[in-house]
């Protein structure tokens, strides 16, 4: 038995403290350091018997031999967009995501329907009630194996006997292993087993994908470095009370991080969505006032968006600001410019947002439409659904251009939009039949051109 030894880890960090502290030197968090016990021996290995495979030598750029990354396609067209084509062999995938959003699903998705041998490892839910999802999301004929374990050394033991090709572990938090004596879930087991697990992802070339618990600051629980140690991070996101996910890269080796994957939850499981735009607009018959359709790129695929705003006379002295999707900062930002440069009186006012369908959005280009249907509400005239915004908003009241906007342009067309409003200081270089561009310098040309 290997002697017994505590340190001190900060649970926000990772850091390593010979003593307790109220607040961690590294990084300067309070109450954060909680004392482990770690066995001094631990033997880093994911088979008993350690082997070398090759000694590693330095070698000339020119020299090195450049062997295609070999791809499992996971049959999951959102999900292999992401990862930028498929798993790579060999690679170790974090995917992140708040309790509830639908991880489990996923990930039990693609280990269904991928043809390749798959080791699907819970720590969380029993085998029937594996089966249980499975059968919800009605796929069943396949050759995916399921176990209920949370010790490594028994994962790695069954894995010696079937060598599968995926292993898929649910979660990362829930694992064990004995060379170490900390509780699951603290940052040393955590540590320990991913290295466990990439060690034994390196050496047998077998792809390993992670889930793993978010904390309430909204990071993977753990210490960063977890992040540091895998080849790609992904973050599944979404409104638990809405229906859409999206599915977002934070970090990939293998690939760009601008890619992102839309679905949808339904009763059957998650369903990708190919064309999310059509779902985030509400359709609706009559003319509503506060509403205007935004065009926005997230990654590199445009989306079209529906932007809802309230304004109505204060009830309290303070007047309410409310956001949901939109960055509450930017929404002072956007109504202090409309009451500085174009004189609306908003001040006074209520002001809520919502980005309709419960995703939130960082593209700037929104900041028009935001514009559009705060005015809208506020004069209560409703914008004609078929136009539809992209431009960011400065702080003199100017419009300014946007990134990719012929993308845009393209897509709102082909959406069927007829009018598309944006900056005149965006270089647009073909000419489009078809749409109606209205290309406008300040804020208060927004008002004239909308409701002229
Ligand atoms: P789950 O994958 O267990 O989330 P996580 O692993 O991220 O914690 O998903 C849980 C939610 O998904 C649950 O609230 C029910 C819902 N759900 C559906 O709506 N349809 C389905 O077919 C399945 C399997 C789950
Ligand atoms: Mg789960």
């Amino acid at each position: 038995m290997a002697k017994v030894k505590s340190t001190f880890f900060c649970q926000h960090c990772g850091a390593q403290h010979a003593k307790w502290m109220g607040q961690c030197s590294t990084c300067n968090e309070w109450n954060t350091i909680a004392e482990e016990v770690v066995s001094k021996e631990s033997v880093r290995d994911w088979k008993q018997s350690n082997r070398i495979k090759s000694i590693s030598k330095p070698l000339k750029i020119k020299e090195i031999q450049l062997n295609a990354e070999e791809r499992i396609p996971t049959k999951n067209k959102e999900l292999d967009a992401v990862l930028g084509g498929g798993l790579v062999k060999g690679s170790v995938t974090l995917l992140g995501g708040e309790p509830g959003i639908g991880k489990s699903t996923l990930l039990l998705q693609v280990a269904l329907a991928i043809t390749h041998k798959v080791l699907y490892v819970s720590g969380e839910e029993s085998q029937s009630q594996i089966k249980m999802r499975a059968e919800r999301i009605q796929s069943q004929q396949s050759s995916c194996l399921i176990l209920t374990e949370t010790n490594t050394q028994q994962i790695f033991k069954n894995i010696e006997q079937l060598s599968p090709e995926v292993l898929v572990i649910d979660s990362i938090q829930t694992l064990h292993t004995n060379s170490i004596e900390a509780s699951s879930g603290s940052i040393s087991q955590i540590r320990e087993t991913t290295a466990e697990l990439i060690a034994f992802a390196k050496e047998t070339e077998t792809p390993v994908v992670l889930i793993g618990h978010i904390n309430k600051e909204g990071q993977i629980a753990g210490p960063k470095i977890l992040e540091h140690m895998v080849d790609v991070v992904l973050q599944f996101e979404g409104d638990r009370n809405h229906t859409y996910r999206i599915l977002r890269s934070q970090k990939n080796r293998f690939g760009s991080t601008a890619e992102l994957g839309i679905y949808e939850m339904l009763s059957t499981g998650l369903r990708e969505v190919s064309n999310p735009s059509e779902i985030l607009i509400s359709k609706k018959d009559t003319d509503l006032s506060g509403t205007a359709i935004a065009s926005t790129l997230e990654g590199f695929r445009p989306l079209m968006i529906e932007i809802q705003a309230l304004v109505s006379t204060a009830v309290y002295a303070t007047p309410q600001r409310t956001t949901t999707g939109y960055s509450l900062k930017r929404l002072h930002m956007v109504l202090a410019v409309l009451e500085k440069r174009a004189g609306f009186k908003l001040a006074t006012k209520d002001v809520f947002l919502n980005i309709t369908g419960g995703i939130s959005i960082d593209d700037p280009a929104i900041d028009l439409a935001v514009v559009a249907s705060i005015l809208s509400s506020n004069q209560d005239l409703a914008i004609s659904p078929s136009v539809c915004f992209a431009a960011e908003i400065g702080l003199a009241g100017e419009i300014r251009p946007v990134s990719k906007i012929d993308q845009r342009i393209l897509e709102a067309k082909k959406l069927g939009y007829k009018t598309f409003v944006t900056s005149k200081y965006n270089k647009i270089t073909f000419e489009e039949k078809g749409i109606k561009l209205i290309r406008v310098g300040k804020v208060e040309e927004v008002f004239a051109t909308l409701f002229a």
